[in-house]
């Protein structure tokens, strides 16, 4: 009879797993497990401490090269990864859609295709359509992470921000939040809401009904009507701009009266039961979603939110870097 083949994880498999992503790529906060996340923040508060230090650059990634392939506008993210390659020591190429042969009718596997040809080990994607780095990931033989694809997700975003919470609270679990805005038309929503469960928050929405996607409540988040209730519910309230790019047809009468319904200043803040923190992704529209008054004040984390970025981004790189195959392996 055929003997049970099962062996027993050894300690240093067991050791292994807890040190490594169970995806290959990241192309969404949907593939990760909440250890996949939590790992994420151990490596990044050891790569925080690194780029507070007058040294801030460590020689991990000093074998790899990163391809920064940005094919929609960016300040944050990209300057962000790059930031983090350079921090880690990668080798690191930058490319714009505006500025490429993508203007004279080449796809996206062809452009992708020629610039892995080049021995690049790593791609970062931002791109319009939904779906761009699963493509990518299933078609290229490099490590893609997604830094945002159309409506459907911006996984580092949404770790940046999960962290940002940690790190002001302690713990993400039992967290009250609240994200305000355009849900419709935000990856950074989708994102936030799959990494805040994941974590063992509880996630509410807030805004016009026409900016919510019909499935809203499939995804176990419950939608609050009133500016001033959902703000009273919450420990955290995560405000989007509104993404007049993504519209096609108007979803609300106008900015002024959008400002006015859902807009939040000091004057609403100082008339909640508790004080909240603000968190935003950027870029701010000031004076629509949030006055400047709030923006700059105490109760927003928005600048740390961008610090922690770099770090998140780091650990994301150096954790997808272990998966590369070099030649010979
Ligand atoms: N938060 C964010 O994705 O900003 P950018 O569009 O400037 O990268």
């Amino acid at each position: 009879m055929e003997r049970n083949k099962w062996k027993r994880p050894s300690n240093i498999d067991k050791f292994r797993k807890m040190n490594e992503l169970s995806v290959e790529h990241l192309l969404g906060i949907k593939y990760l497990t909440a250890e996949d996340i939590s790992l994420i923040f151990k490596m990044a508060d050891n790569f925080k401490k690194i780029i507070n230090q007058p040294i801030k650059k460590v020689p991990s990634l000093r074998d790899i090269t990163v391809a920064n392939l940005f094919f929609e506008n960016s300040t944050r993210t990209k300057l962000s990864f790059e930031l983090a390659e350079k921090r880690l020591s990668a080798d690191v190429v930058n490319f714009s859609s505006a500025a490429s042969s993508v203007k004279k009718g080449e796809t996206l596997i062809d452009t992708v295709n020629n610039i892995i040809a080049m021995k690049v080990d790593m791609v970062v994607v931002r791109h319009p359509n939904p779906g761009a780095s699963v493509f990518l990931s299933r078609n290229i033989d490099a490590k893609i992470v997604n830094a945002g694809d159309g409506t459907h997700e911006h996984p580092t975003q949404a770790l940046l921000d999960a962290y940002s919470i940690r790190e002001k609270y302690g713990e993400v679990k039992g967290k009250k939040v609240v994200i305000i805005g355009d849900i419709l038309h935000s990856r950074v929503a989708l994102s936030n809401i799959y990494c805040l469960q994941k974590l063992g928050a509880e996630v509410s929405v807030c805004g016009p009904s026409t900016l919510m996607p019909k499935y809203i409540s499939t995804l176990g988040v419950k939608h609050i009507n009133n500016l001033k209730d959902a703000l009273n519910w919450c420990d955290i309230a995560n405000v989007l701009r509104i993404q007049l790019e993504r519209q096609d047809v108007k979803y609300f009468p106008s900015l002024r009266e959008y400002a006015m319904v859902f807009g939040i200043n000091k004057e609403i803040l100082s008339g909640l039961n508790k004080e909240i923190t603000i968190m935003h992704p950027g870029p701010i529209n000031r004076g629509v979603e949030l006055t400047s008054d709030v923006a700059d004040s105490g109760q927003a984390i928005i600048l740390n939110q961008v610090e922690n970025g770099v770090a998140i981004r780091m650990a994301v790189l150096y954790l997808l870097a272990g998966k590369v195959k070099k030649n010979g392996e």
